[in-house]
């Protein structure tokens, strides 16, 4: 297993990414994780991350000297290499060209890390390889030990190593898909240098998941919110899988999911794998607390607590209950610790499920805690889940809710429905669906006019919204193609009754938020 140290850059979670890509397991804590910790974690290599800080500054983050007394590989990444070389004794400086984006850098033959790795070859008999960099400091002597293995026209020490002891950095980023030799170079490192075996696989990610779930809830009784979603379908599947009958679903109807949905759920999960699952419809709770509320925000809560209200009320029917299961995955651990230490930069407010009374006395049982989105799906598959399932796109806790601008009424979220259910359908008819990362209908409460037939018709406009994006925080619209909106357009107006224009949203994030509320 391997530790990552973060310092703060925006591409940490990445390194994790590749290195679980790898088939290696990983953690990554805060780079000021004491050596207590780091001695339990006995890992067997280390990688420090980049980050935003200057090694010059005062109150420079700093990796626990222990670090370098492990006897284990260590990889520093950016500012990871220049604390390496301030902490080992050599010593690191602005630099007078700083260096943003693509660079080329010469690999000297001899390193372990680099060795065979290149995108062209050089006359001179270097490897060259296309990198991303990011970085105003550079390393301008070395530390006793360390040898050149990698330089660039501004950066004459780009890459350095010390064989003997392991260790090695990098000024560049081996973690962001722009270095196009960087899975070569992190899998290098891990199996390789570390010596660690491709173990993180799927299937055995399920069987450990199982083995821990049996040993963590014996015998009890399990309670899951099951959403349609992909993380609480794979929790369902999961733990169906390792503890039967001992678990029971609820499925909350709030009447603003999309065409179909509901009998979806029940059919994958009750019918095919036989997972207990109680469907409680509550369109009308939903709809009648929503009833006159028109604020966005206002509408989150009102759905939120309702939820929570529905599902206690089930919850409570239910005999003997002693874990409450929860789909929460690593990147809300990281954000959640971030955010305790205070040194999340960017958090998310959105929570689908905010928590069950205390009185109820639930342990919690969450068994994708340590997996990323990407290995969330690829088990969802190996355990039997659709994989139109486990790769749809992102659907907010909300739902409808918030794509029907203003108040809620129950006929424009049927409008609504059948609206996106033409988009979605089309979408995936034209092999587009995974190319976007998140495409849907909103409800606009305006009127305009329409000719149909040969009556003028004054009715509802529908948006249709489509976006690529890789975290959800910045996204472009997708460039679909005219013949492809034109169609999505006649079939809606002709099909959907109550709407006489569709209008297709260009604006990026930011400005931009990707839902309309
Ligand atoms: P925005 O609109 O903030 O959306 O650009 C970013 C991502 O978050 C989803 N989203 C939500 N998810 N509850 C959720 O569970 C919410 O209230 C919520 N609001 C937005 C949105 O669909 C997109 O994927």
């Amino acid at each position: 297993r391997i530790l990552i140290l973060d310092f703060g850059s925006q591409y940490t979670q990445l390194i994790a990414r590749r290195v679980r890509e790898a088939g290696v397991y990983c953690e990554l804590h805060p780079y000021d994780l004491d050596a207590q910790a780091i001695r339990d974690f006995a890992p067997s290599g280390v990688i420090l991350s980049g980050g935003p800080q200057s090694v010059h500054e005062a109150e420079t983050p700093r990796a626990d000297p222990l670090v370098f007394d492990l006897q284990v590989p260590v990889l520093g990444i950016c500012y990871g290499l220049q604390t390496m070389t301030a902490q080992l004794g050599g010593e690191v400086v602005p630099a007078t060209h700083r260096e943003y984006g693509y660079a080329q850098v010469r690999a000297r033959g001899h390193s372990r890390l680099l060795r065979d790795i290149e995108d062209h070859a050089s006359p001179e008999g270097y490897g060259l390889l296309d990198v991303w960099m990011s970085h105003g400091d550079r390393v301008e002597s070395l530390p006793p030990g360390f040898q050149v293995i990698a330089e660039t026209e501004n950066a004459p020490l780009a890459g350095i190593a010390d064989e003997e002891r392991r260790f090695y950095g990098v000024q560049f980023h081996p973690e962001v898909t722009h270095t196009r030799q960087g899975q070569r170079i992190i899998e290098r490192f891990v199996h390789e240098i570390c010596g660690c075996g491709r173990l993180w696989t799927p299937d055995n990610i399920i069987e450990d998941s199982l083995a821990t779930i049996r040993a963590q809830v014996g015998t009890d009784k399990v309670l899951l919110g099951l959403s349609g979603g992909v993380d609480s379908s794979v929790v369902a599947a999961l733990l169906h899988r390792a503890i039967g009958d001992q678990l029971t679903c609820v499925f909350v109807d709030n009447g603003l999911l999309r065409l179909g949905e509901g009998d979806q759920v029940m059919s994958t999960f009750a019918r095919h794998m036989g997972v207990r699952v109680i469907r409680v419809d509550a369109e009308e709770r939903f709809l009648g607390r929503l009833k006159g509320v028109s604020d966005p925000e206002q509408k989150r809560k009102i759905i939120g607590n309702t939820f929570i209200e529905v599902f206690d009320d089930e919850a409570s029917k239910i005999q003997d209950v002693q874990w409450l299961a929860q789909g929460t995955i690593y990147p809300d651990v990281i954000e959640s610790a971030g955010a305790k230490s205070g040194k999340a930069k960017v958090i998310k407010s959105h929570h689908n499920v905010g928590g069950l009374p205390d009185d109820m006395n639930l342990k919690l049982v969450e068994p994708l805690r340590e997996l990323f989105k990407d290995e969330v799906r690829r088990i969802g598959v190996e355990l039997g889940l659709p994989s139109e399932m486990v790769y749809r796109h992102p659907f907010p806790g909300p739902g409808l809710g918030v794509r029907i601008l203003g108040e809620v009424q129950r006929h424009d979220a049927h409008t609504l429905r059948l609206a996106d259910h033409i988009f979605i359908e089309e979408l995936r008819r034209a092999d587009l669906y995974d190319q976007v990362s998140q495409a849907f209908a909103v409800f606009l409460p305006v009127r305009s006019v329409g000719v149909v037939g040969d009556n003028r018709q004054y009715a509802h406009v529908i948006a249709l919204r489509a976006v690529e994006t890789l975290d959800f925080m910045t996204a472009r619209w997708a460039h679909l193609p005219y013949e492809f909106l034109d169609l999505v357009c006649r079939r809606i107006v002709n099909e959907v009754p109550g709407v006489s224009r569709v209008v297709y949203d260009i604006t990026g994030k930011p400005p931009g938020t990707i839902e309309w509320e």
